[in-house]
């Protein structure tokens, strides 16, 4: 790394990341100055159709970037597949990815997991059975794995769970679900589910945080405090790489944007730019031939028009703080 490379902390202050964004490539695939994740020739296809072919893309290090795309894009088959849950077509073709430095092809689920990527998942019917603190536990033990199962036998467990318990508390205190501690998963609402999912994530402390559409089913309450706990992790250092339909959401927290369409990385760029890429464009007019590109016609949650109305609020407010000290 050169001296003059932007550090990961540095992504907290938001001139750095705008000095930052400034300075990297368009071009779909270009490389980035500090990626942690790095992928090259994943190809899948289901039967005869190709669900994912990315020749290259590289996730840059301590930023928020959005992968978006009109339905059945590959967004998801993309993610399965650099997380160990499903598999390349290309696997002996020349697939290859790593991360933080570390190749992951041929590489298992929970590997990926321990090298420090993670993902959430919906929860299924089995977790929803079980209580919240159940369910951050299995996050634990998962990461722990064989370290943790290992760790019974030799009497240290008791210590370890109190620890791992005390964490997990910690966790479930900042996305507000402490007093959910022992309810069963399946009595939390949608948003607070995600929030769960995120919380479990985080138990394995993961360098890179991977979310599918973390707002879809979320009430519009919580819709601003997931998007907050999602800058936050930004900010304090990890990296997020999320899929996400609603355009409010991408250009409220996002800091560069990946699109895919057809299986193809077509275009990357900055949140305000990217969409008047005419290969954006190309994309989802080609999915959706009713949709009217122009401004804001990709909204399709009335939740994120009142977080734009609140930022306006605040950002007036903002305002009017600065004026009245101007006129003291
Ligand atoms: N297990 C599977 N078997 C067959 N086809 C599949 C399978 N999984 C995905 N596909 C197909 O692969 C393509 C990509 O699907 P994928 O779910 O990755 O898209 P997506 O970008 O996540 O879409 P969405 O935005 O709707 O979630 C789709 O055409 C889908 O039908
Ligand atoms: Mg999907």
């Amino acid at each position: 790394m050169s001296e003059h490379t932007i550090t990961t902390n540095d992504m907290a202050d938001p001139a750095a990341r705008t000095a930052l964004v400034a300075t990297l490539d368009a071009t779909p695939g270009a490389s980035k100055p500090d990626p942690i994740l790095v992928v090259d020739h994943i190809v899948r296809q289901f039967g005869g159709m190709t669900a994912v072919d990315v020749g290259h893309l590289e996730v840059q290090r301590g930023i928020i970037t959005a992968l978006i795309g009109p339905n059945g894009a590959g967004k998801t088959t993309f993610f399965n597949l650099i997380t160990g849950f499903d598999k390349p077509t290309s696997a002996k073709q020349g697939a290859h990815w790593s991360f933080d430095g570390r190749k992951l092809d041929k590489t298992s689920a929970s590997s990926v997991a321990q090298a420090g990527m993670v993902r959430t998942f919906q929860l299924t019917k089995a977790l929803s059975r079980m209580t919240v603190i159940e369910n951050m536990m299995l996050g634990a033990q998962n990461q722990a794995g064989e370290n943790l199962f290992k760790s019974m036998f030799h009497g240290v467990w008791r210590a370890q769970e109190r620890e791992i318990e005390a964490k997990a508390d910690e966790l479930l205190a900042r996305f507000k679900l402490l007093e959910k501690k022992h309810d069963y998963a399946g009595s939390l609402s949608g948003g607070q589910r995600k929030l769960l999912e995120m919380a479990r994530a985080l138990m394995s402390d993961p360098k890179m945080i991977m979310l599918d559409e973390p707002m879809a089913g979320v009430n519009p309450a919580l819709t601003q405090s997931l998007l907050g706990h999602i800058q936050t992790l930004r900010d304090e250092g990890m990296t997020v790489l999320f899929v996400e339909h609603d355009m409010h959401v991408v250009r409220h927290i996002s800091d560069w944007v990946a699109v895919m369409a057809e299986g193809r990385l077509v275009a990357e760029g900055a949140a305000d730019t990217v969409m008047s890429n005419p290969a954006v464009i190309d994309a989802y007019l080609g999915a959706h031939h009713d949709t009217d590109l122009g401004d804001d016609a990709l909204l399709t949650d009335e939740a994120l028009e009142e977080i734009e109305a609140e930022v306006a609020a605040e950002e007036a407010e903002r305002q009017a703080e600065e004026e009245a000290e101007g006129l003291r």
